[in-house]
Formats: structure tokens, C-alpha cells, sequence
């Protein structure tokens, strides 16, 4: 596995194998890697004939300065697991790499950016986008992938290819969320959560597959809505910042009064780690 820290060579390396016809999968992390990450990876090998990891813990994206520098970092023990799982370049980048100077490009992408996370993480996608552009600019992969877990950022990233990097041809390949065998998605955030902010944080994806049971047997949007918030009220631990539930591509607001088409989004604090989930209906 080849390491790179810069730009240019990571660039050069990769011309180089296009020239040969070689297809690159990519796979771009803020690292803390987990078996989240590692089932893209897996995806990526499967798919291309080369693999690329970016780790970089991206500034902008962070609209609160603890959360940023409380993001778990461990460059060394994630090098180790691409290792074992057969990725062949990380690019690990420093900020100033990344962000020579301020990059002030604001992306306009209408709704898809600004319901739920873009209300209560304001500048959060600005900063995704503005990261990803730059990422896929620098690898240009035949396949890029992201997890589901981040279900609107997915939505975000082909809005933000489709309008602004329009010599992009590579896929955006969304894949499926990773549980743990209890139900909780696998996210770098849950190594925050004590033993008993753990146990709490089950009900979150619990409560999830009870919504979608309720949907298939026919519960409205209000009845399962009503279900969810009460659901995670039962838990002193849990706080519900907002659940949605939202057409899975437009990811407005479902009107009708029975959902179709439909994606539950749902934030919960733990403790003070902010969790979100999501299950399509
Ligand atoms: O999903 C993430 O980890 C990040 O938002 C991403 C896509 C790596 C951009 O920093």
C-alpha cells in the first residue's frame, strides 16, 4: 500500500495507471476507519483494479469548533486495516495541502442541500462540497463510493457533480448502511458513547425497523412520526433533534398522508454525540 501526502504524486501515480487502462475506485473517509469504511473499500476492490482511501478530516465541514476537535483521529491504526484489506494508495493530506488558501466557492443546490442536516448543520454540504469537488478533481475515479449512512450528503454529492463538475465522468455509488449485530450504524462518532449512552443508542435503529414495520402495515406519516418521537423520548439519554420523513430522492417532506417513495432521516443526540440513521421505506 502506497502512502501519499501531497498532491502531486498521488496525481502522478495515478496518471500513470490510466494510461495502462487501470480503473480506480475511490473511497474518501475522515478516517477513524471502521467496517463501514472497509465494506467500501471491499466494494472498490471488487469493482476496480485500483483502490484509493482518502483520510483527511475536512475543516469546513464542521459548523462547531469542538466537534472538530473532538473528531477522533488514529492515522496509524487506519493505515494498518487498509492494509490488511487491501487498498493500494491512501492519500492522507495535510489542511494546508488541501487549503492553500481560503476556498470561498458556495455551491447552490436548492432544497436537497437544505432541508434537514442544511437546516441544523448551516455550511455543513457547503464544506462537503467543497472537499469532494477537490477530492474527485484530484483522483477523477472511475467509482467513487459513499456509505448510506449519509444519505443526504449522497444526494448532495450527485447535485453537486451533476451542476458543477460537469467533467466528471466517473459513478457516485451509494452503499448500504453497516449495522453492528444489534441494529447501531457503524459510525466514527460511537466511539464517544459510554457503556450506558450505548445501550441507549440501540433504541435509535430499533426504532427505525418498528417505523418501518408500522409503514408496511400501513401507518400514516403522522402515526409513525408520532411513534419515532415517542419512541425516543422512553430514553433519558437520547435527545431528537428532528426526524423526517421525506421522498427518497427530492428528500421534501412527504404531503401525502401515507409514505411512498420514502426515506425516514432521524438526528438523535446520545449523550452529547449527535447520531443520525436513516431506513428506507
Ligand atoms: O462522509 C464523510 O466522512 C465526509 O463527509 C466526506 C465525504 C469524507 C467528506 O469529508
Amino acid at each position: 500500500m502506497e502512502i501519499f501526502y501531497e498532491i502531486a504524486p498521488l496525481k502522478k501515480k495515478l496518471a500513470a495507471l490510466k494510461l495502462q487502462n487501470k480503473t480506480i475506485g475511490f473511497v474518501a473517509t475522515m478516517g477513524a476507519l471502521h467496517q463501514g469504511h472497509i465494506s467500501l473499500v471491499e466494494k472498490s476492490n471488487k469493482e476496480n483494479d485500483f483502490t484509493v482511501v482518502s483520510i483527511f478530516v475536512n475543516p469546513t465541514q464542521f459548523n462547531n469548533k469542538e466537534d472538530l476537535e473532538k473528531y477522533p483521529r488514529n492515522l496509524e491504526a487506519d493505515f494498518r486495516l487498509l492494509e490488511d484489506n487491501e487498498c493500494d494508495m491512501v492519500f492522507a493530506p495535510a489542511v494546508a495541502e488541501m487549503y492553500p488558501e481560503e476556498d470561498t466557492r458556495k455551491f447552490e443546490l436548492g432544497d436537497v442541500a437544505q432541508v434537514m442536516e442544511g437546516k441544523y448543520r448551516p455550511g455543513h454540504f457547503n464544506g462537503v462540497c467543497l472537499i469532494v469537488s477537490k477530492l474527485l478533481d484530484i483522483v477523477n475515479p472511475d467509482n467513487a463510493y459513499f456509505g448510506q449512512k449519509d444519505y443526504q450528503q449522497i444526494a448532495v454529492i450527485r447535485a453537486m457533480v451533476k451542476k458543477y463538475m460537469h467533467g466528471f465522468k466517473g459513478n457516485i455509488v451509494s452503499c448500504p448502511i453497516v449495522r453492528e449485530k444489534d441494529g447501531l450504524a457503524l459510525s466514527s462518532r460511537n466511539s464517544h458513547l459510554d457503556e450506558g449512552q450505548r445501550k441507549s443508542a440501540v433504541i435509535i435503529s430499533q426504532t427505525l425497523f418498528k417505523a418501518k414495520e408500522l409503514s408496511d402495515k400501513g401507518a400514516t406519516c403522522k402515526e409513525i412520526e408520532e411513534f419515532i418521537k415517542k419512541s425516543i423520548a422512553t430514553d433519558a439519554n437520547l435527545c431528537l433533534e428532528y426526524v423526517e420523513i421525506a421522498d427518497k430522492d427530492t428528500l421534501l417532506t412527504i404531503k401525502e398522508s401515507k409514505p411512498k417513495n420514502a426515506v425516514i432521516c432521524i438526528t438523535v443526540y446520545d449523550g452529547k454525540t449527535r447520531l443520525i440513521d436513516n431506513i428506507l421505506l
